[in-house]
């Protein structure tokens, strides 16, 4: 397995699908159709980026989370870690590529046991992979991870509802620090936190990340929070990714009407901007993905949709009639009239 360099592929996602069977019936169950969770999602994690994952609430952000940290199994597809595929490893072999992918999670109230100390909880990873911390220098390492993390190594044997929220993420991302990883996937990290404390649990995770070169994917519902710290920003809709592009690409030159309508809705800081920008409200609410539309699953909320949306399935790629303008506006855009809001033509 040879060492990825900065800015080269450290995960590689191909097709990724996870359809979960919907069943009827109590004794005998018997499928009658599939949610549609994640559906032929692929994209690079580079060594060293933040890679934001964003969509609205049911598009699949954290069952590809899971499915990264092989928490769940791909119906179909890959998942290559430094080129080796992980989603078909022996237990003991997956054993030592999952040390290197760690997983922070939404909720920091409940993600936390809370009858165990935070020694313990941070600690806990070293019981799986007792290599990294031999036993006698445990409590060390963890004093350490407090340290790193901003939070006083004497509250070491206090438990989770001593904490403040802000200060329980920071426990969550001690943890998943302990085993020493390459890549973090953040599931929606800072999601349940208030505004202020938000802003500092990401200057956190960029200090981390500055520190020890992880890799992030950074998972949000909302485009604003992952602005800061998002080298690249994948947007999902339905199981799909729908635009993936640099952050200049997103926020500043997107070409899908999903996008465009998720970025009229971030709020606009200065009073003046916000009168010239238009807003898009999108009707209606996601359509069940176990029952999504044919051809472009967001036509039935798309304000631009013309019959040929649905009849073909539009492919994330840099779209043909927008090749000519080179980057940042031509990236890829799963819409078939991708092109610049207000624009005309860019
Ligand atoms: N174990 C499961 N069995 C059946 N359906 C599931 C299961 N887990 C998730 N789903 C469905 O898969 C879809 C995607 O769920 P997922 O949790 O990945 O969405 P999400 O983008 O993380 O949403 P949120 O922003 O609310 O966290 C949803 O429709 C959900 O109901
Ligand atoms: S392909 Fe059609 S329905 Fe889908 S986003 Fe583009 S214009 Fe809208
Ligand atoms: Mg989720």
């Amino acid at each position: 397995m040879s060492e990825p360099a900065e800015g080269e592929p450290i995960l590689e996602v191909r097709d990724l699908t996870k359809y979960y069977p919907l069943t009827q019936g109590i004794l005998f169950k018997k499928q009658v159709g599939a949610v549609k969770a994640v559906d032929g999602v692929s994209f690079d994690l580079r060594k060293g980026e933040t890679l934001g994952i964003v969509g609205e609430s049911g598009c699949g952000k954290s069952t590809v989370a899971k499915m990264l940290v092989n928490l769940e199994h791909p119906t179909s597809g890959t998942i290559r870690y430094k080129g080796e595929d992980i989603s078909h490893l022996s237990p003991r072999a997956l054993k030592s590529v999952r040390r290197n992918i760690q997983m922070v999670f939404q909720d920091p109230y409940t993600s936390l046991n809370p009858r165990m100390t935070v020694g313990d909880i941070i600690g806990e990873p070293f019981d799986i992979h007792p290599e990294v911390a031999p036993k006698g220098s445990r409590r060390g390492k963890v004093r350490e991870l407090l340290d790193v993390v901003g939070l006083n190594p004497e509250y070491i044997n206090r438990y989770p509802h001593q904490f403040s929220g802000g200060q329980r993420q920071r426990i969550g991302i001690a943890r998943g620090l302990a085993l020493k990883p390459e890549v973090i996937v953040a599931d929606e990290p800072v999601s349940a936190l208030d505004v202020s404390v938000q802003a500092q649990v990401i200057n956190l995770m960029e200090r981390l990340q500055d520190e020890f070169g992880l890799s992030y994917a950074f998972i949000a519902h909302d485009l604003s929070i992952v602005r800061h710290i998002s080298d690249r920003v994948a947007v999902m809709y339905l199981g799909k990714i729908v635009e993936l592009g640099s952050d200049e690409e997103i926020y500043e030159h997107a070409t899908h009407p999903y996008t465009q309508a998720l970025l009229s809705a971030v709020p606009v800081p200065d009073p003046t901007a916000r009168e010239e920008a238009a807003r898009i409200i999108l009707q209606g609410d996601v359509p069940s993905p176990a029952n999504p539309p044919s051809g472009c699953t967001f036509r039935t909320r798309c304000w631009k949709a013309q019959p040929r949306c649905a009849q073909e399935v539009p492919l994330l790629i840099v779209p043909p009639h927008l090749e000519k303008y080179g980057p940042p506006v031509a990236h890829p855009s799963a819409c078939f009239f991708a092109e610049e809001l207000n624009a005309g033509t860019p």
